[in-house]
């Protein structure tokens, strides 16, 4: 142990994640092995701000691996971007003693910490909590697997429907800004189509494949629709597709918030925990202002700075694939 670090502080912030509980006990429990204290935040940066923090001891996490959400609650917060909120947070901060932080979340909760290590002396390191799994320097993201699980599941039932009364189906999963919800719920459930954030799909083309694919006699389709996709959502799509191919029995399913609930896989349950174990050794390592993942299955260290202003690519092999399997 190379520092002075006492009590740390872990919160969540931005969408919550199936996952996230695991990850809030593995900070819990290593740091009470190390004999530190540990505080939890509630409701992100506001509870920062307002000083909404409490003592968590290893009996306060029992029980709640298995839990979607977050038992800290999670916010995303307008005060933490303003250089007021951000100094009350410090009061807050400082009145309760905390020596550090473990910030769980995604690229705004990263670019709060990274700002705040800016002006104030207090390390902070960074766990990839998103189901959105978009966040450079980590293969995944804690919730993705579950999410995407839970969207496979809901696309395979509305698959008895659509093969059952030979329609067409627009599905649309999350993804604002990123494609990999959407990539692997349509690889994972054989869809004709995927439409993603990232790629320049266009209606036409679609539209000639349903045809084609009818030629074939493939009696119904499931396209999945990320909702950031550059043609609108899944309801615009399928009402494109409705006035150039009327003759398609067209229904469209928004999951939408169901697929961020829900108890978490085991995947994400043993990311988080190795994640949080990780984060706390790393603070006691002196390491700062680093947000932590997963490459090739070992923990990774990459900076605030890079984890928000780069890029995870989506694998344009992967989509490659899908293409040509859909066919
Ligand atoms: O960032 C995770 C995410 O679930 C996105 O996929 C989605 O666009 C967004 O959060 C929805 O956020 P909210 O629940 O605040 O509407």
């Amino acid at each position: 142990m190379s520092t002075n670090i006492k009590r740390i502080a872990v919160f969540t912030s931005g969408g919550d994640a199936p996952g996230m509980n695991a990850a809030i006990r593995s900070v819990v429990r290593t740091a009470g092995y190390n004999d530190l204290h540990v505080y939890g935040i509630y409701r992100g940066y506001d509870g920062m701000i307002n000083g909404n923090i409490k003592r968590l001891e290893r009996r306060d996490v029992g029980n709640i691996m298995h839990r979607g959400g977050t038992i800290l609650k999670t916010a995303r917060s307008d005060e933490f971007r303003t250089p007021e909120g951000r100094k009350q947070a410090y009061d807050a901060l400082t009145a309760h003693d905390i020596d550090a932080c473990v910030a769980i979340g995604g690229n705004g909760t990263f670019t709060g910490a990274k700002i705040f290590m800016e002006e104030y002396d207090i390390p902070f390191v960074g766990l990839p909590g998103t189901i959105d799994n978009d966040i450079y320097g980590t293969d995944y993201t804690i919730g993705f697997d579950t999410a995407i699980n839970t969207a496979i599941e809901a696309v395979d039932r509305i698959r008895d429907t659509a093969d059952s009364h030979n329609r067409l189906f627009f599905i649309e999963v999350m993804g604002r800004h990123s494609g990999y919800i959407a990539l692997h719920t349509g690889i994972g459930s054989g869809a004709s189509s995927i439409f993603l954030p990232e790629m320049d799909d266009s209606l036409e083309k679609l539209s000639d494949m349903l045809n084609k694919s009818a030629k074939r006699k493939k009696l119904f389709n499931l396209v999945i629709v990320a909702e950031g996709n550059k043609n609108g959502n899944a309801m615009e799509i399928a009402d494109k597709i409705k006035i150039l191919n009327p003759q398609f029995d067209t229904k469209v399913t928004i999951i939408g918030h169901l697929q961020r609930g829900g108890s978490p896989s085991c995947q994400d349950r043993v990311l988080s925990s190795r994640l949080g174990f990780a984060a706390v050794n790393a603070l006691l390592d002196g390491k700062s202002g680093v947000a932590l993942g997963v490459i090739n299955d070992k923990i990774s260290f990459t900076s605030f700075d890079d984890a928000i202003s780069k890029t995870k690519e989506l694998n344009k092999d992967l989509v490659e694939m899908a293409e040509i399997l859909a066919l």
